[in-house]
């Protein structure tokens, strides 16, 4: 299984709108990705011999933030070692770009995501209550990358 991890391309919509519709309960998944494009300013894609099978969608909050704004995986291909080489790489991205802090939130109940996340160095900072639109509460994780 070669997996290469590349930038975005417009030839990749239709799996991106089929993940994000998998591991997000949105009621319109055309528009999450729309946002994600248009607001992302680094969108890295997991390719397996041209199908996409994971994504993770950063932005630029200021001169020294980021934040992941959307990341997910299909399913099938979950527990292989993709969402952790998106991760590291959108990371490593985000230090070349000069950022000192990453920031993502994360629905409170997403223990999988929030283990991943502590396991990169991601610390709860608060709770944001009621943040989803089902009312759920979210967790802001927040990454000091000052050190190189
Ligand atoms: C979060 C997500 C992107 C992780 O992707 P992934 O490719 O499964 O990640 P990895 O394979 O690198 O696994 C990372 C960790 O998650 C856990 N994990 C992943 N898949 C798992 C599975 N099927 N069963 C149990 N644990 C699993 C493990 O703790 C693993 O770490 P470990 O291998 O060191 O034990 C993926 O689970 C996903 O798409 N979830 C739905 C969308 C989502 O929640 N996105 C994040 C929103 S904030």
């Amino acid at each position: 299984m070669q997996i290469v991890v590349r930038e975005y391309n417009t030839k990749d919509f239709k799996d991106l709108l089929e993940i994000d519709k998998e591991a997000f309960s949105s009621r319109n998944p055309a528009y999450d990705v729309y946002i994600y494009l248009t607001f992302g300013s680094d969108f890295l894609v997991a390719d397996i011999g041209g199908k996409i099978v994971g994504y993770i969608a950063t932005m630029d909050v200021d001169k020294n933030t980021g934040k992941i704004i959307s990341f997910a995986v299909k399913k099938e291909f979950r527990g292989k070692g993709i969402g952790s080489t998106l991760l590291k790489r959108a990371i490593e991205r985000l230090r070349t770009k000069g950022k000192k802090k990453i920031l993502l939130e994360v629905r409170v109940s997403n223990l999988q995501a929030q283990r991943l996340y502590k396991k990169f160095g991601f610390r709860i900072e608060k709770v944001l209550p009621s943040y989803y639109s089902d009312g759920e509460s979210a967790y802001l994780m927040s990454l000091e990358i000052n050190e190189q």
